[in-house]
């Protein structure tokens, strides 16, 4: 089961918005890929998620740990997977078993966090329902935020985030 949705945010605060009204649906278990080049606001979006999830905190670009948890309304995990890969503009770029064992990954999808990957492209085979979504620089700092929802709970959140 697959869904679409796209929306233009022209404003950074629009991305906020965005970001807040999907981490106040969001459930365990629940996980959101995003994608998009360096300066995209993959970063800006996700702390915003995680302020509609109750995360007091503020989320960091986790740099030494690739992976940030967080206590909000329910356990919350940003990855920012981009210093694992070789070339991460590389969209068929894949992470090894051994990398991910060495992150501690499947730890995280046990149904009790709510999960958000930045530069998940090696990951996404792991995965059985997810929330994909591509954020795109326009001229002017717009962003086209486009979502595809794999998997019947990605499709039922969508359509509480946007629908
Ligand atoms: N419409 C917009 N949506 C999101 N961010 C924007 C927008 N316009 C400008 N920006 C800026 O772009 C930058 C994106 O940075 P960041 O979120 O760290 O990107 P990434 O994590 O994708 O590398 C931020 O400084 C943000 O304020
Ligand atoms: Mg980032």
């Amino acid at each position: 089961m697959q869904e679409q949705w796209e929306q233009v945010a022209h404003t950074p605060s629009a991305t906020d918005e965005l970001g807040e009204r999907l981490g106040q649906v969001l459930k365990p278990g629940d996980v959101v890929l995003l994608s998009g080049p360096v300066g995209a606001g993959k970063t800006r979006f996700a702390k915003a998620v995680a302020r509609g999830v109750g995360v007091g905190s503020e989320v960091t670009s986790p740099t030494f740990t690739i992976v940030g948890e967080y206590e909000g309304r329910e356990p919350f995990v940003h990855m920012d997977l981009y210093r694992l890969y070789d070339d991460p503009d590389d969209p068929l770029a894949q992470l090894s078993e051994d990398m991910l064992v060495g992150i501690g990954f499947d730890d995280y999808f046990d149904g009790s966090h709510i999960v958000l990957i930045e530069w998940p492209q090696g990951v996404r085979r792991c995965l059985d329902t997810y929330l994909d979504i591509v954020i795109t620089p326009l001229a002017g700092g717009e962003r086209a935020f486009r979502a595809q929802a794999v998997g019947v709970s990605a499709c039922a959140r969508m359509k509480e985030w946007v629908g």
